[in-house]
Parts: structure tokens; sequence; C-alpha cells
């Protein structure tokens, strides 16, 4: 696919919660998906293991014509996004915890932010608190586990709502009437967590969010808009079967191309 793209990566299948969103603001882009599932979960691993992965796969987007890219991944983000900026020159969005507008919208002053380890104890995340969750209490929650049941298709199995409940009940949670869904695998898991909390808690992801940036960078970057549907192109770093059964489930419609990518 050596045509303009919108290129999109996460170490798994969270990030098909961003592309989702794209596809369907912009059924008419190419796009092209990484899933570094052999070094998945960023959550765990060091800052400067995810900037070697970020600038490989981005390496890799580039060759494929990518003229935009979009870090799906929260953890990525916190380690990787400024230092990809000052070494590529196309545009990159990345996606971070709303923490801004959580706690605008909380009336009881407590939210709760959902993350991986990596995001949860980054400097990027203290400084978004400093800067803008001043005033409200915040419950900032580690679920690793959260990711392996995306990672496995399990969104919506018994076992997944018994291991959210249980995830959800052995933590306080306080008062907090806004819940941040601070990794992209998790919003997939959106409606089980829904579920398992009080019907009065507003739960907030970004995928909507992303996707219109996406959008307003595109209209001043491509000359012209193919008329034809977009293509899309999905690589995963580990076994594609695995990765299409699942890719398939969660965004419910054919993975038509998908390939094994060896960087
Ligand atoms: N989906 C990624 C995020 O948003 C992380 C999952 C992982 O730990 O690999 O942070």
């Amino acid at each position: 696919m050596r045509q303009d793209a919108i290129g999109v990566f996460d170490s798994g299948v969270g990030g098909l919660s961003i592309w989702r969103e794209i596809r369907r603001l912009l059924p008419r882009e190419n796009t092209v998906y990484v899933a570094d599932q052999k070094h998945l979960p960023y959550g765990e691993k060091s800052d400067e293991e995810i900037r070697g992965r970020s600038e490989k796969i981005t390496k890799y987007l580039l060759d494929q014509g990518c003229s935009l890219i979009v870090v799906a991944c929260n953890s990525a983000t916190v380690s990787a996004l400024a230092q990809l900026r000052r070494q590529f020159s196309i545009p990159f969005v990345g996606v971070e915890p709303a923490v801004k507008p959580a706690a605008r919208k909380s009336k009881t002053g407590e939210i709760t932010i959902l993350a991986t380890t990596k995001t949860a104890t980054s400097k990027r995340q203290r400084s978004l608190l400093e800067q803008h969750a001043n005033s409200v209490k915040v419950n900032l929650l580690a679920a690793p586990e959260f990711v392996e049941l995306v990672e496995k298709g399990e969104i919506d199995t018994p076992r997944a709502s018994r291991r959210i409940a249980a995830f959800l009940r052995s933590h306080n949670l306080g008062k907090s009437d806004v819940f941040v869904l601070g990794c992209t695998h998790y919003i997939f898991l959106k409606d089980t967590i829904r579920n398992a909390l009080p019907d009065h808690v507003t739960i907030i992801e970004p995928s909507r969010a992303i996707a219109k940036r996406v959008e307003s960078i595109r209209k001043n970057q491509v000359r012209k808009t193919q008329q034809k549907p977009g293509k899309q192109r999905f690589m995963t770093t580990a076994n594609v079967v695995r990765f299409t059964n699942v890719a398939q489930k969660l965004i419910g419609g054919a993975i038509e191309s998908a390939g094994k990518l060896e960087v």
C-alpha cells in the first residue's frame, strides 16, 4: 500500500478501538494498523523499550506510505510520543487519559482513572493531574489483567464480568462519579465495566475525540480524497490467525488483509 495512508499502532488489539472510530469517520482513508503483540504488554515495559519499538514501527509505517500516525496506546504515548515528534516530521496523534473532561464533569469531586502501570506511574500522568485535577480527588488504578482479557477477545464473557467486578470491588472508588478509561484495550470492556458500576457513574473514553482530531489534521493534509472506500491493512508481530480472530470479534467485521510483521 504505497500511497497516502493513516498509520495506527498499539501493543496489541486495544488500539483497534481507536482505529474503529477513525474508520467510521473517514471511510475513504487507507489505514495500516500494527499490533506489536510479540512485545505486549507495553504497560510493564521500560520507556527505552517502548521508544525502541515505537521507532521501529514508525519507520515501517512511513515505508508503507503513512503520512499521519496515531499512537493508539496510552503507554506508548507517555513513553515515546515526544521522541517520535522530535525524530520524524509527519504529524502524530497520541492518546492520554481524559483527566480534564473528567475533572470538569464530576459533581462529587472524586474521579477514578483506570490505566496501565506505565501510564499510571508516568511523569506525564502526574503533570496531567497537577494541571487539570487539582480540585478533585483522584483514584488512579492500574489494571494490567484487563489487557489480557481483551487480547483473548474476552470482553463480555461471564469470566470477564466476574474479574472486572472483583477488581472494582477490591478497590475503594469512594464517591467517584466519573470513570476514565486510560488504556485503549479497556475501551472494548466499556459495557462490562458499565455493568459493574453504579448507574450514576459516567465512563469517559477518548476514541471519538481522537478520530475527530485525525479528521481535522487530514483536512489540511490530504490534497485529494479518493472516492472509493479505503483499504485497510493489519499487521501483527505475533500470530496472524490469532490476531485476525480476535480483531474480527472486537471490531465486529471482517479483516480482509492481515500479515506478519518482522521488525
Ligand atoms: N493499549 C495500551 C495502552 O493504551 C497498553 C496495553 C499494554 O500494556 O500493552 O496503554
